[in-house]
């Protein structure tokens, strides 16, 4: 049914109802029974962890994403720590990444004594702009840490070819890109090292839980070693061995993804398909809707990328309205739609304000988007409702602060049932 024009409905955050009465979140884990009865069974095993559910989880990751290896860590943040040791980065070293991500992308490089440095990001696609990237380039940079940003990829062929003489090593942050296909390519097989994450909002979840592929042995051994203490083999291969002697060779953490853990993964993973199919079509909803909508600036795609949709973000189009992105973001929370920001620019956060004097200005195109930026909500168990909900809430806030004049496209939206909830 099309409702009526929504600048006449009252926003929730002036009194009015609220387009639902419960909050939708932004992001959110789906668990069934089958994931249920994979973690029950490793519960009743002998081998909680460092046995062969992790084993099994790496291998399927691996096949998944087309890279000869994989390796489990943690964390996503671990797996970072993880790839920022393998590429052999250290004090005196740099290392680039954009700052529109999560701190965890730069911290990594901490962890390891090495410098982040920041470059600009492509207006839009808002990846890591590989000509500024060019130009941070430098005899102490030693690694690139592209984000594939609300799990579109970056350019990837043009910043492995900007790595390619100077020997960097690429390590692509595909913590929002598990199934995201770059020109022909999946995700996870195209940089030297990738980095992905199952945080519960991501399109598989282990809890926490994180994975580093590669088609390098080296860094595969490296990685390992380094999640477990730098010690050269593990629990299971002594045991299998029948040997208690064990070395260790290098400074390493604990970093090991437990067997439950990975049981839930490997349940997990074989709904990835189905999520990305339904993640696909609720940003496909979302696009043809507020395409038509002014003052809503929607994801670019380029060609040849098939991106994951972890995030959802639109960008206001502040010219056009009369409020800021304060007022959007409470109006819509208070019509219980738990929209998010992603990010405030890494380089923006006090500790690295202090530690590195990096201030507003330093990165304008980032910094830009990152004012306009909205995330709405995206998770694979959306129901159709929960979608429609987003689409009516968006577009009754957006409608009631579009400046006079801009608002002849946009005052009709459907829903193809009922009342607001
Ligand atoms: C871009 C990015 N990198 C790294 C991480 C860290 O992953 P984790 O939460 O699994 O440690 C996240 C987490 O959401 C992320 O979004």
């Amino acid at each position: 049914m099309w409702m009526t024009p929504t600048s006449q409905q009252a926003l929730a955050i002036d009194g009015g109802t609220p387009v639902r009465q419960t909050l939708l979140p932004y992001g959110r884990q789906s668990i069934e029974e089958d994931d249920i009865q994979a973690v029950v069974e490793v519960l009743r095993s002998d081998w909680l962890t460092t046995g062969p559910k992790v084993g099994e989880f790496e291998e399927a990751l691996a096949a998944r994403v087309g890279a000869k290896f994989a390796v489990a860590f943690s964390s996503g943040t671990a797996a970072l720590h993880g790839a920022a040791f393998a590429a052999g980065l250290k004090a005196g070293d740099e290392a680039i990444t954009s700052p529109l991500t999560f701190a965890a992308t730069a911290n990594c490089m901490l962890y390891q004594s090495a410098r982040p440095v920041f470059a600009d990001v492509c207006p839009d696609t808002l990846n890591l702009n590989p000509e500024c990237l060019a130009k941070r380039v430098n005899r102490n940079t030693r690694a690139v840490f592209p984000v594939a940003y609300a799990g579109h990829p970056a350019d990837m062929d043009a910043i492995l070819a900007i790595a390619e003489k100077p020997r960097l090593i690429v390590i692509e942050d595909a913590c929002h890109a598990l199934g995201a296909e770059y020109r022909g390519r999946r995700t996870g097989s195209v940089a030297h090292m990738s980095v992905f994450s199952f945080h519960p909002v991501k399109h598989v979840t282990t809890g926490e839980g994180g994975m580093v592929t590669t088609d390098r042995a080296e860094f595969a051994e490296s990685l390992r070693r380094f999640r477990n203490h730098g010690i050269s083999s593990d629990a299971l291969q002594r045991h299998a061995k029948g040997q208690w002697h064990y070395e260790m060779v290098a400074l390493g953490y604990n970093y090991r993804l437990t067997d439950v853990a990975c049981a839930l993964g490997i349940s997990q993973l074989k709904k990835l398909d189905a999520n990305l199919a339904r993640r696909r079509e609720i940003a496909e909803q979302y696009t043809v809707t507020f395409r038509g909508l002014r003052g809503i600036i929607v994801p670019s795609v380029r060609e040849g990328v098939n991106p994951a949709w972890h995030l959802y973000p639109v960008r206001l189009d502040l010219a056009r309205l009369s409020t800021d992105r304060a007022q959007i973001f409470k109006a819509l929370r208070a019509e219980n739609i738990g929209v998010n920001i992603h990010y405030v620019p890494v380089h923006l956060h006090p500790y690295y304000r202090e530690r590195f004097g990096y201030k507003p200005g330093d990165f304008p195109l980032a910094e830009a988007a990152s004012d306009q930026l909205i995330s709405l909500p995206m998770f694979h168990g959306m129901t159709d409702r929960d979608v429609e909900d987003v689409i009516a809430a968006v577009s009754k806030v957006v409608t009631a602060y579009q400046l006079k004049g801009e608002r002849s496209e946009s005052l009709a939206f459907s829903r193809s049932a009922g009342e607001p909830t």
